[in-house]
């Protein structure tokens, strides 16, 4: 069963070591997540499409297990949706891929980087009523995508990186000292430091797609800017994905 980034969003982020690999494959799984997810679905399909030079691969829809976001008991009900989550990958590999079968799974981005394929596949075999083989074909994440489109490099020069999410830019548990990206983030979460003095933000949404929006400035003056774009394009489309960097200028 591979795991194969396919990129952020621009077709020819796909590598031609994930090309190969795609036209070995029998059966595609597609996760469902829901209405919202159904643009990044769609990409999925017409990858396959693009790509592979035959005809005898099928797609095999895995519906993801609603998650009871509500539940009072929170840390127990995500385990429970993870476990759910696990069973069925078990179950349609185990139904789906004969002996010596091909399977993949078309990760966003890459596999390495906030994604629970991995994680799902190896609860999958711990399940223990399935063996198979996981082989990972690496993907260009939104980070670099992000990156390449502000022409920009995510470390200064010996320093460090870091990448977070939404959430722990919003609590204060990460903090400004490092380069940091930050992906995840519903919330605008970068308005909490757009009072302080000499940040810089690359933002991004859709980055390599048609609907691509990028702004890059000081915080103070394009925090705004940004906001109303986000929640502008959000109402277009329905959905939106966006990461940024955020760094302190280090003045001479
Ligand atoms: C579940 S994570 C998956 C990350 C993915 N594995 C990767 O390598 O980029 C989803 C987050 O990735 C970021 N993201 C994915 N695609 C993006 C894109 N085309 N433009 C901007 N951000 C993107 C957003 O921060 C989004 O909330």
């Amino acid at each position: 069963v591979y795991a194969i980034g396919i990129g952020a969003g621009d077709p020819e982020h796909v590598t031609v070591q994930a090309i190969g690999a795609m036209n070995a494959v029998e059966v595609f799984f597609v996760v469902e997540k829901g209405p919202d997810k159904r643009a990044l679905e769609q990409l999925r399909l017409e990858i396959c499409e693009r790509y592979i030079e035959h005809d005898r691969y099928r797609i095999v829809a895995i519906p993801d297990p609603e998650r009871d976001r509500d539940a009072t008991a929170y840390a127990a009900a995500v385990r429970e949706w993870r476990v759910e989550r696990a069973r069925r990958y078990e179950q349609a590999i185990a139904t789906e891929l004969g002996e010596d079968g091909v399977g993949a799974f078309l990760v966003w981005g890459d596999p390495s980087l906030y994604d629970s394929t991995l994680a799902s596949l190896e609860a999958a075999l711990a399940g223990g009523h399935v063996t198979f083989e996981v082989e990972v074909i690496p993907g260009i994440t939104s980070v670099q995508a992000l990156a390449a489109r502000h022409r920009t490099v995510l470390n200064r020069v010996g320093g460090d990186v870091r990448i977070t999410t939404g959430r722990r830019l919003r609590e204060g548990r990460a903090k400004l000292d490092d380069d940091l990206v930050v992906m995840l983030d519903a919330e605008c979460s970068f308005k909490a430091l757009a009072g302080e003095e000499g940040v810089e933000i690359y933002w991004g949404a859709y980055v390599g797609t048609p609907q691509e929006i990028l702004i890059a400035g000081p915080l103070a003056e394009v925090a705004e800017e940004i906001e109303s774009a986000r929640a502008r394009a959000r109402e277009r489309n329905g959905w939106v994905m966006d990461t940024y960097l955020l760094r302190r200028r280090r003045d001479r």
